[in-house]
């Protein structure tokens, strides 16, 4: 079996070990577990995969000075630890050489690493995206404002790396914030465009640096496919998509439905999703920057003969403020599909009073980790 040199010390991946086919059935055992505790009756449709190797779509490293600067991910078993990645079989064939040369501009430079206890230095982060079907790249180095780059030395050696993908766009991202997460407080383009593209089936998506996009688009165009399938969308059906990120299940959806309305909490996601309309050529199709529950209790009333709701949340799932608030919403068709099964089966029997769900569908977006998303169709029952 194929597994990555840094398997069993990274803690990117945990299951590398377990044959492909064992993994799935694990995953299916999970959620018949999960429906079980949750006592819904509702059946387990077979879960779908594709091919688990080089299926991520984006990463974020780590730097961390240990003795000398190196660039991964953080250690299943040391804590703290960053793992010095050279390769990663879950993402790009082309990392290898970009974290290469990456590293080799640090350390030449001699750039100091910031440290999150004592709040000084400066190299934080590197963020790559790479898409499957376009070939494109997009690589983002994030520091603290302490200094500057030399950024056309960052760029030239990029531009030197023997690589597959071309890459489009290079960005130095400045973050001062005391958060772990990666903020993008100042966003400066070094090189290329402002964006990259990714085909899914007949659509182009531009992705930003800090555009949410689903990781694994080898999956994603069937994903989105079999909604515009489940939710039976025809040219009668408004269709609100409630987190809707740069708008990619609502612009699948648009061509058979009467209209669409994207909600989306960011204006920098916003945009990017009007433009991806744009190029797309679809015009049933609006997005407003809005936080779902104050757009459901404050908003919501011109848009209140909604068919069709798609709800595709953060991890964290759905408070019982939104619950309500959906309810109160009526719509007469939930698409609900999460990336945590444990989130979606906590929301799921909140809609059992007026809905049911014949099925749930888990997806393996994520092959050798424990994560997977789930879908569910829940129709408004006769009351
Ligand atoms: C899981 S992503 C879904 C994106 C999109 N549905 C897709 O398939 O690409 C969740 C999205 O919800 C947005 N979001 C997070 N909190 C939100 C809120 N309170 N109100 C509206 N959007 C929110 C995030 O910015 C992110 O784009």
């Amino acid at each position: 079996m194929k597994t990555c040199k840094h398997f069993g010390e990274c803690g990117g991946c945990r299951f590398q070990d377990i044959s492909y086919e064992e993994q799935l059935a694990e995953k299916e055992n999970r959620i018949k577990e999960l429906i079980k505790n949750s006592d819904l009756d509702i059946k387990l449709k077979p879960i779908q995969y594709s091919d688990p190797w080089f299926y991520r779509n984006k990463m974020e490293f780590s730097f961390a000075d240990q003795g000398d600067i190196v660039c991964g991910l953080y250690s299943k078993n040391e804590k703290g630890k960053v793992v010095d990645i050279e390769e990663c079989l879950i993402f790009s064939k082309d990392l290898k050489e970009i974290l290469k040369a990456v590293k080799e501009f640090v350390r030449n430079k001699n750039f100091s690493v910031y440290n999150k206890y004592s709040r000084k230095g400066f190299l934080r982060n590197l963020i790559v995206r790479d898409t499957k079907f376009t070939n494109e790249l997009m690589i983002g180095i994030v520091t603290t404002g302490c200094q500057d780059l030399d950024k056309e030395g960052f760029v030239n050696i990029l531009e030197q790396a023997k690589l597959d993908n071309k890459i489009c766009s290079i960005y130095w991202i400045v973050n001062d914030s005391l958060s772990d997460a990666v903020i993008f407080e100042t966003k400066h383009l070094l090189y290329g465009d402002k964006f990259i593209k990714e085909k899914l089936g007949d659509f182009i998506f531009q992705i930003g640096i800090d555009s949410f996009f689903q990781v694994n688009p080898k999956m994603v165009a069937g994903f989105y496919q079999k909604m515009v399938d489940y939710t039976n969308v025809s040219d009668d059906k408004n269709v609100l998509d409630l987190f809707c990120g740069v708008g990619s299940i609502g612009i699948f959806l648009s061509p058979k439905a009467k209209s669409v309305l994207g909600v989306e909490v960011s204006d920098d996601i916003v945009a990017v999703a009007c433009q991806n309309s744009k190029i797309n050529n679809i015009h049933n199709i609006k997005f407003i920057t809005a936080d779902a529950r104050r757009f459901l209790n404050l908003q919501a009333e011109p848009y209140k003969d909604i068919d069709i709701l798609i709800i595709n949340p953060p991890r964290s799932g759905l408070s019982n403020k939104i619950t309500r608030a959906i309810k109160r919403l009526n719509p007469k068709l939930i698409l609900y599909s999460s990336c945590n099964p444990d989130a979606f089966f906590r929301d799921l029997p909140s809609f059992w009073e007026n809905y049911r769900a014949d099925f749930v569908e888990p997806f393996d977006f994520f092959p050798h980790t424990p994560h997977m998303e789930c879908l569910s169709i829940l129709k408004k029952i006769d009351l």
